[in-house]
């Protein structure tokens, strides 16, 4: 496996981060100021809301980036999604419309947009191929997402058949690690078992309900692996195409809570809430694309694991109240 090459826009370009203050977007920012990077545009919400047309179309044309990585989204676990099917589509839909637009009429020479495996359909056939996009319905308890993130790919391809903007599209699988939140509210799945069984052996609690059977199999990469993979991409010569961002293996939820119990030192018993939705069956893609292209994630589940629950960890005794929280 060769070693990827560094990522070769220039220091002084300015380059456009949209959701920045996101766990994705903070690490990819916090890379590249490492690596020396000085024109780095990320406005936080409070600056610009990427829902109003406008504002995002001023904000470009004002600031005129030359390379956008385009992060954010309306993100949440199965709850959040199920609560609020409203605000996942139509926010979704019109932050990814007005930011792709923005870029176009402002000459933006090309864009990352980070989308999601949530666009395969349901039954897909397992591990997950790009060419499975389209073939079948979604999964209905993130339908809003996924259509969300389907338009925006394809209106992100439109651009660049149309208009000449090149467009870069990984389609990461669940991310997790450094930068994500705990509230339980609206965590990812390997983060809120971080936090529920260390809650668990911090209270000496016997036993931790989850939610669903523990069937279902999930496929998760680091935020970490998925910053060096969208760098990679964005220097690939990948046409336009999606492509798989993911290590390709994936575990069942019940197999992720027996690592995140054990490494928690957790020793009761874990019992399954069967009431509650498991969502898609199982969802692994297909990484040869990406492995073409010449690219793998390189932190091991188990490493990523031990370095989330160090760092919620770290967040409990920044904040000893945080572990009531949610
Ligand atoms: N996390 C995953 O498992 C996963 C998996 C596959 C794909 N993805 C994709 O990866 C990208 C980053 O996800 P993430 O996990 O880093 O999510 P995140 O931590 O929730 O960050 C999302 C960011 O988007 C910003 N945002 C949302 N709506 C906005 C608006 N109207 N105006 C301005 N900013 C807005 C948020 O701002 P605030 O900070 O103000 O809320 C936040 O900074 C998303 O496109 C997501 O769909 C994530």
């Amino acid at each position: 496996m060769p070693e990827e090459k560094g990522f070769s826009v220039r220091q002084d370009e300015p380059i456009w981060i949209t959701g920045a203050a996101g766990m994705v977007g903070a690490a990819l920012t916090k890379h590249l100021q490492t690596a020396g990077y000085t024109n780095l545009l990320t406005p936080a919400r409070s600056e610009l809301d990427l829902c109003s047309a406008d504002a995002v179309q001023d904000y470009v044309s004002q600031h005129r980036p030359k390379h956008a990585f385009l992060l954010a989204a309306k993100v949440g676990g199965i709850v959040a999604n199920i609560n609020d099917p409203v605000g996942f589509l139509d926010e979704n839909l019109r932050l990814v419309v007005n930011q792709l637009s923005a870029c176009a009429k402002a000459g933006v020479e090309k864009v990352l947009l980070l989308g999601s495996t949530c666009i395969y359909p349901r039954e897909c056939a397992q591990p997950m191929v790009e060419d499975s996009l389209l073939t079948g319905p979604l999964e209905p308890t993130n339908e809003g997402y996924a259509l969300a993130k389907i338009a925006g790919l394809r209106l992100a391809q439109s651009y660049q058949k149309q208009m000449g903007m090149k467009c870069v599209l990984p389609m990461p699988c669940n991310i997790y690690g450094t930068g994500d939140h705990f509230d339980l509210a609206r965590c990812h799945v390997l983060s809120a078992l971080v936090k529920r069984f260390s809650d668990a052996v911090d209270q000496n609690a016997e036993s931790v309900t989850l939610w669903g059977t523990g069937s279902a199999k999930r496929e998760f990469i680091h935020v970490e692996d998925v910053v060096r993979g969208m760098l990679h991409l964005f220097d690939a010569e990948t046409d336009g195409q999606i492509i798989n961002l993911g290590p390709g293996t994936d575990v069942s939820i019940a197999e992720l809570a027996g690592m995140i119990a054990e490494q928690t030192g957790f020793q009761g018993q874990i019992c399954w809430d069967t009431t509650r939705p498991d969502g898609m069956p199982r969802k692994c893609t297909d990484n040869t694309r990406l492995k073409q292209l010449g690219f793998e994630p390189r932190v091991s589940l188990n490493d990523g694991i031990a370095r989330t629950i160090q760092e919620y960890r770290q967040t409990l005794s920044n904040n000893p109240y945080s572990a009531n929280a949610a």
